[in-house]
């Protein structure tokens, strides 16, 4: 843990923060040594910038670090892996960052995904008077990071059953329940679409069930898309197109992620996760393109297309969501190329048929630094899943809008009246920034936890 609750010491280094416009303020307050060797270095306070000030001794007196503003989630992000491994503190010169920014930002900034290789340095670690704002931006980080290690595993060493294994662990910290539905199980207990795409693979596919919380709350049922590694199936994928298919797991991530504070805040719901797990393998036992598949709900679908498979094994999960009728059911997923294409990787595709409700989220989400943007569920685009021998084809009859296509698939399964938000996520930092390395990431999850506090409490 690199950021430790526990009141600072003396012994620890100051950091004082600031930015462009409170930088000469502070800095005029200290001695013309310190003022003068900031001049030196050239640094005004500039956002993820950094001075390291020593004393006469030629000792680490201060560090003066540059911040976006005082409550962004990575204020300090870039801190914990660019000062000297020891141990830090706030100062009390210059900005004041939120407890709950500084225990988040400085937690981010630290993580690494250390499976196979140990970084090159340890983090940094902060010191922060404890509070309830320092253990909830703590247990938030710790939620998000859990949510990355999962991600980050391979396919070799994360297959459905450790998926299932993490949703077990996390069950019985929280005292819930769990249930898994694994293999020709599926068969009989009315999941068809989830083994069709999951059979061909060495490792069995399973419906991931956890229930947690008063049977008597309000219902809140959250689905993720757990596809451990998606080849394609026999429609199969290019060599650049799979390489990254570890991730195809990245939903059901973030929707353990999201559960998982659900729980440790102890919101007054009844909480029900629900995990499709399968590896959408190749073998002669895999579901073919031109197959058609009864569903849970009685709906027919065709097969346009094998890798277009996070749809049909969520509209099984979806159907059974929906028959115990939640108040809110909230589905996550690396579902479609096509969102990428039209949002780029950090932007969440978000869907909801309330106008309202979407517009809420995304203002929320762009408040948090957590960012949504709303796309369409046009309902005239509905006609291209349409399939002359079917209910519906799970692929678009064109390339156009293939985000709203695998949107409006899954809606046919979501009853009308039920508050519904499907997430088409990418799960992942193509870029390195401060406090989100490249690989997983847990994209969404301060945003629909804020929502959903505000909407259950
Ligand atoms: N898992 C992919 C979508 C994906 C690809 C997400 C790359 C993030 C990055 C999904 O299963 C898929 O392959 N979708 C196809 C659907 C198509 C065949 C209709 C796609 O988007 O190309
Ligand atoms: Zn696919
Ligand atoms: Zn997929």
């Amino acid at each position: 843990m690199t950021v430790k609750l526990r009141k600072p010491t003396a012994a620890t280094t100051p950091i004082h923060l600031v930015d462009r416009s409170t930088f000469e303020a502070t800095a005029a307050a200290m001695p013309a040594a310190t003022r003068r060797w900031l001049t030196t270095l050239g640094f005004k306070g500039d956002p993820d910038t950094r001075a390291l000030v020593p004393d006469a001794d030629g000792k680490l007196a201060s560090v003066w670090a540059g911040v976006r503003s005082a409550a962004h989630p990575y204020a300090l992000s870039a801190l914990p892996r660019a000062v000297p491994v020891g141990r830090y503190r706030l100062g009390n010169e210059g900005l004041t960052v939120d407890p709950e920014a500084a225990a988040l930002s400085w937690q981010l900034g630290a993580y690494s995904f250390s499976r196979y290789k140990s970084p090159r340095r340890a983090p940094a670690e902060l010191m922060l008077t404890p509070g309830p704002g320092a253990t909830r931006g703590l247990m938030m980080a710790n939620a998000l990071c859990a949510a990355r290690d999962l991600i980050n595993t391979p396919a070799e060493h994360l297959g459905p059953a450790e998926l299932a294994d993490a949703v077990h662990k996390l069950a019985d910290a929280h005292g819930a329940s769990f249930h898994q539905t694994v293999g020709d199980a599926l068969l009989k207990e009315g999941f068809p679409a989830v083994h069709a795409v999951g059979r061909a693979a060495a490792r069995p596919p399973r419906l991931i069930e956890l229930l947690w919380g008063d049977p008597d709350h309000r219902r809140l049922t959250l689905v993720g898309k757990g596809v451990c590694f998606d080849s394609g199936g026999l429609d199969i994928k290019s060599p650049e197109g799979m390489r990254q298919m570890k991730k195809d797991m990245g939903g059901a991530a973030i929707a353990i992620s999201l559960a998982s504070l659900v729980m440790e805040l102890r919101l007054p719901v009844r909480l029900q996760l629900l995990i499709p797990a399968v590896e959408n393998a190749i073998a002669g036992n895999a579901y073919r393109p031109g197959d058609v598949i009864r569903t849970r709900k009685g709906l027919h679908i065709e097969i346009g297309n094998t890798d277009a498979e996070g749809r049909v094994i969520l509209c099984d999960a979806l159907a059974y969501g929906a028959e115990s009728r939640p108040e809110l059911m909230i589905d996550l997923a690396t579902l479609t190329g096509a969102a990428r294409i039209a949002l780029g990787p950090q932007l969440p595709a978000l869907f909801c048929r309330r106008m309202d409700l979407a517009r809420e989220l995304v203002d929320r989400s762009l408040a948090l630094n957590d960012p949504l943007w709303h796309l369409p569920l046009w309902r005239d685009y509905h006609r291209g899943i349409e399939s002359e021998i079917a209910d519906i084809v799970n692929t678009g009859r064109g390339p156009m809008a293939g985000a709203i296509s695998a949107a409006l698939f899954l809606e046919d399964f979501v009853p009308k009246d039920m508050d519904w938000l499907h997430l088409d996520v990418f799960g992942w930092n193509d870029v390195p920034r401060p406090g989100r390395p490249v690989g997983g990431e847990a994209q969404a999850v301060r945003t629909l936890l804020a929502y959903l506090e505000q909407r259950f409490r």
